[in-house]
């Protein structure tokens, strides 16, 4: 049947049958609020980076938590943000059970209900900010396994739910698996970031927790932003070690690889909406090249493209308008 029997707006002539057809929601249980906690005391510190977004000491954090609990946040993400004079080559503060993230965890977990995930890297820990254990200027893969499956573990002790590893390394989602089941840990998800690309979208993130690698690039470990085919991959062999959640990473810019990984898993399917695309819409907000619309207009897409989760600091923003 064609014009004049069909006609498609019929099906948009008012906001009713508009809601009635709409074939996307976003809900408040799909988003996942990233939080930067530092091990400073004091105030919080607004990121000049990322407007409206701030470093918080553990209290006023768990405070901010709370409140978007209140809100109907069911998810949180820790970022630790350590004092760099703790910093050191084998990142020991991000596997200390007494660490920033640690205390956050345990405290979340007996003052609020929500899920909470850990990111589990070791870039805000070692002296020159690589995801990885180096040796020159190498990025080493196996010696790296093992201090993220320490990092996993001590996460695991402070009662996470889920361990989102982050750093690319080959074999680490086994390698956390393996070592969280040793420690009886087995009910801990992992969450792996599966295709995270080496993005330039990260940089308002590495300015907030201090991560920029002081030589190189993340190139070498992280996905070439050209490649599709090879998410697939890096998706498979996650999936085979033993992930419970797939990560995309970025969202925006890569929303058909979100939509790859949906059509081909049977797994859930999470995707980073990342610090540079949160900057970039609220600096064009802020100038008034944009409205506040294209903030749910852009999170709808993403959950259009097959984003069963989605990490958004933008969560803050649109909670109370779902
Ligand atoms: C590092 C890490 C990065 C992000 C989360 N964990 C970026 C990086 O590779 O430097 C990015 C998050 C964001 O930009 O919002 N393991
Ligand atoms: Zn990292």
């Amino acid at each position: 049947m064609n014009f004049p029997l069909t006609r498609m707006r019929r099906l948009r002539q008012c906001p009713e049958i508009r809601e009635m057809v709409r074939e996307t929601k976003l809900n408040k249980e799909d988003l996942i609020y990233p939080l930067f906690i530092k091990e400073k005391n004091g105030q919080k510190e607004e990121i000049k980076t990322m407007p409206d977004e701030y470093r918080y000491s553990l209290d006023d954090g768990i405070l901010f938590a709370k409140e978007l609990e209140e809100k109907g946040l069911k998810s949180i993400i820790i970022f630790g943000i350590p004092n760099t004079s703790s910093k050191n080559e084998l990142g020991s503060p991000a596997y200390d059970d007494n660490g920033i993230v640690q205390k956050t965890i345990r405290k979340l977990k007996e003052e609020t209900n929500l899920v909470v995930i850990s990111d589990v890297c070791l870039c805000q820990y070692t002296e020159n900010g690589h995801c990885g254990i180096t040796k020159g200027n190498k990025v080493m893969n196996d010696k790296t396994l093992k201090y993220l499956s320490k990092i996993a573990v001590s996460h695991s002790k402070a009662g996470v739910n889920i361990v989102a590893p982050s750093d690319m390394m080959d074999g680490r989602v086994l390698a956390i698996r393996e070592s969280l089941d040793s420690y009886r840990f087995e009910d801990v998800l992992i969450m792996s970031y599966s295709a995270k690309y080496a993005s330039s979208f990260y940089n308002p993130f590495r300015d907030a927790v201090s991560s920029t690698p002081s030589f190189g690039d993340r190139k070498s470990y992280q996905m070439d932003p050209a490649n599709a085919h090879e998410a697939i991959r890096e998706a498979e062999l996650d999936l085979v070690e033993g992930a419970d959640i797939l990560m995309v990473k970025p969202a925006l810019a890569y929303l058909d690889i979100i939509k790859t990984l949906k059509d081909n898993f049977n797994l859930p399917i999470a995707t980073y909406n990342v610090s540079g695309e949160y900057s970039m819409l609220k600096a064009a907000i802020e100038k008034g090249y944009l409205t506040e619309d294209s903030i749910m207009e852009s999170l709808l897409s993403i959950k259009r493209a097959g984003a069963d989760l989605i990490i958004s600091h933008f969560t803050k923003d649109v909670l109370d308008k779902l």
